[in-house]
């Protein structure tokens, strides 16, 4: 028999061996639509086959196993997260959702156990957005809101979104037909973590989640003039780092200003980037979060109309451009009432908190009702490789989500 420690234990073994599959050798960076997501699509459905389930990875290479329910079963509960990864990442971001999801099924085959209803345990292709730049591709290609204007995106090494997928098996010209069905769901429930400090600071194991934040991402393009590091005098420059940089500050301290209001300069590219070149053009990424979706609209136009008045002052070119915004999302109170009783029964208080991350579930919930279960993790690091979590975390998480599902099939 496989005990909540055994599986708990096998989830830490099995994340450490996911981590190294990874496209760099130094750190673990795995993003959608590369070899490495194609190793590591292969070795989880060797698990999901081994645990009796039926496999497939769908048009957008997202990797579905699924699990029947007792004969003449209706409907169907949606598990998982994300099998992708950021730069230079954690073992934890999305996969742990993953497994610990395939080991609840690992605990139901050993037992020979089905429930009144199907699970389908989903390994998203990309949430992170790290090659394309616009997350939960996977998920919303599930969702069926898959933007196909995206297959035109290109990345950094000039390959086409269209054509990474053709490259990785999948099929681009058919992707609305990874759509899911939705008159069958019970809902959807992901198991993440919780990527911040609340329960770590609450000492507690798990926590349930209220809203998933909604997040606008940009790429401004600052276009000024390159020339002679030694010969342009300061006040003939059309510098665009110096109009970059100041536009950062100005997001930074704007955002500062405004409570849970967060803004992020993740990504900057300096042209021609040489030491002696007066910077002509800057390419910056800006991520905005709040989980008022007013607030961070405004927050946008603002910054927008900041950025073309740095662009006039200084004599370079702003050009803006807005990926879709993700609306913030609630979690099902019914759904996630189901993990507070569960919790309520391990004997640990509940904690119910907002994710200022965002997650696959946030677009699962134009598909059918959603939830999901925090779990500690060290210090609230994340999309770094200090990410952490504890085993003794994980057992809980499971002892939980073992009577979640008791408490579904029981109203089933
Ligand atoms: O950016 C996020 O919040 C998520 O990790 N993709
Ligand atoms: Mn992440
Ligand atoms: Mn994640």
């Amino acid at each position: 028999m496989i005990t909540i420690e055994t599986a708990a234990h096998s989830i830490m073994e099995r994340c450490a061996i996911l981590a190294t599959y990874s496209e760099e050798s130094t750190c673990l960076t795995r993003r959608f639509a590369t070899p490495a997501m194609r190793k590591v699509n292969d070795l989880v459905s060797s698990w999901m086959l081994a645990a009796g389930m039926v496999v497939k990875v769908d048009q957008v290479g997202n990797l579905i196993g699924r699990y029947e329910g007792i004969v003449n079963a209706q409907r169907t509960l949606l598990l998982g997260s994300h099998l992708d990864t950021v730069r230079d990442a954690g073992k934890y971001d999305g996969i742990l959702g993953v497994l610990l999801a395939l080991a609840l099924v690992e605990r139901l085959h050993e037992r020979a156990e089905r429930l009144p209803f199907a699970l389908e345990v989903i390994g998203f292709a990309d949430e992170e957005g790290t090659r394309y730049h616009t997350p939960y591709l996977g998920s919303e290609a599930l969702a069926g809101i898959f933007n196909e204007r995206a297959l035109k995106l290109v990345d950094e090494d000039g390959i086409t979104l269209a054509d990474a997928l053709r490259t990785f098996g999948g099929d681009p010209e058919h992707i609305a037909a990874a759509c899911r069905r939705q008159d069958d769901l019970l809902g959807y429930c992901e198991v993440h973590i919780e990527q911040g400090p609340i329960l770590e600071a609450s000492n507690l194991p798990v926590g349930v989640v209220s809203a998933i934040t909604g997040q606008s991402r940009m790429q401004i393009i600052f276009t000024g003039q390159a020339g002679h590091a030694g010969t342009v005098p300061m006040a003939a420059r059309h510098d665009a780092l110096c109009a970059a940089a100041s536009f950062v500050l100005e997001a930074e301290s704007r955002a500062r200003a405004i409570p849970e209001m967060v803004a992020t300069v993740g990504k900057l590219i300096v042209q021609p980037g040489a030491s002696n070149v007066i910077p002509g053009s800057v390419t910056l990424s800006l991520d905005l979060r709040h989980p008022d979706d007013h607030i961070r609209e405004h927050v946008c136009q603002q910054l927008y109309a900041q950025a073309q008045g740095i662009g006039e002052k200084r004599g370079v070119t702003v050009t803006w451009k807005e990926y879709p915004a993700n609306p913030t999302v609630h979690c099902s109170e019914q759904l996630t009432q189901l993990l507070a009783q569960a919790i309520t029964r391990e004997n640990y208080p509940v904690r119910t908190i907002p994710s200022g991350a965002g997650h696959d579930a946030a677009v699962m919930a134009e598909l059918t009702t959603i939830a999901m279960l925090f779990v500690r993790c060290r210090g609230g690091i994340s999309h770094h490789p200090d990410e952490a979590v504890e085993v003794a975390d994980v057992a809980v998480a499971l002892r939980v989500m073992e009577d979640f599902l008791g408490q579904l099939a029981q109203n089933a």
